[in-house]
């Protein structure tokens, strides 16, 4: 019999992408054979980036990665990742706030698909308080990302959202 390999998914909007999402992408290729960021809409959030613009920002992040890529996907996660025959779904915890939205999901996603396994991982303390639209309106008014986005994230970022220079 072929060894079994061990497929996770890294879901969620990723709007952008930012170093706290990179430090648990690498986390997850060191637990896993293979590592898929899935990309899709979240109603409850209005994007800045269309789906292919956060996608090319993903691909540039993962590149060096050989056992990383990233996929785009409508419908339910759970779905998704039977279709890659992924048995782990990857989230991050920063802080008591992610706590009750995360568990909620963990459970749904467990009673559609109970074979199917949430792992819940801690980012590196620098970016505990990192998240994407934090990122988004430190550049809208002015400020610098440089520590909390890779840099081709923060060119786009730049380019879409900074103030004009006076
Ligand atoms: O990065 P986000 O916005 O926190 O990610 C949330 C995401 C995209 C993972 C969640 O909204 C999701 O799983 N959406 C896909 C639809 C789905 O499966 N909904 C039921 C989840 S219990």
């Amino acid at each position: 019999m072929p060894p079994k390999i061990k497929i996770a998914i890294y879901p969620g909007t990723f709007d952008p992408i930012t170093n706290g999402h990179a430090d648990l992408i690498q986390r997850s290729s060191h637990m896993f054979d293979r590592v898929i960021v899935a990309v899709t809409e979240n109603p409850a959030k209005k994007v800045t980036f269309p789906i292919e613009e956060r996608l090319a920002m993903i691909r540039e992040t993962i590149a060096e990665w050989p056992t990383v890529s990233v996929e785009a996907f409508d419908g339910l996660t759970v779905e998704f990742a039977r279709s890659v025959g992924a048995r782990y779904i990857v989230r991050g915890l920063r802080a008591v706030g992610d706590f009750d939205y995360e568990l909620q999901m963990g459970m749904m996603n467990r009673q559609l698909a109970p074979e199917v396994e949430t792992v819940f991982l801690v980012p590196a303390a620098e970016y505990i308080f990192v998240s994407s639209t934090l990122v988004k309106d430190v550049i809208r008014l002015g400020g610098s990302v440089s520590n909390f986005v890779p840099p081709p994230v923060e060119k786009r970022l730049l380019e879409r959202l900074a103030p004009p220079e006076k």
